[in-house]
């Protein structure tokens, strides 16, 4: 299991479990983390589960690959750290990982 802190745009954080393996956005959605939209299922097709990643995080959680490059250019307010979350796929590596939310998706 792999622990993620989300911290909302507000800055309330809540610290959800999710199986290795699962990605950042399932783990949102299952535990019912706001802020997460994920329109598409998880598909990178919609960029409605967009995070922040943790600047502590960002050298492990790895940089957005061409085609979520490319959805995240619908997201909201992107900045250096965004990914699209149903793209994070969770490791023992990442057990501990923060997330910020956007204001709002999309
Ligand atoms: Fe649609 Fe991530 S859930 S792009």
């Amino acid at each position: 299991m792999a622990r993620i802190t989300f911290v909302s745009f507000e800055g309330a954080t809540r610290t959800v479990e999710a199986p290795v393996g699962a990605t950042a956005m399932e783990a949102a959605v299952r535990n019912g983390v706001a802020g997460i939209d994920a329109e598409c299922g998880g598909a990178c097709a919609c960029a409605t589960c967009h995070v922040y990643v943790d600047e502590a995080w960002r050298d492990r959680v790895g940089e957005p690959g061409s085609m979520e490059e490319d959805m995240l250019d619908y997201a909201f307010d992107v900045r250096p750290s965004s990914r699209l979350s149903c793209q994070i796929k969770l490791s023992d590596g990442l057990d501990g990982l923060v997330l910020h939310m956007p204001a709002r998706q999309g």
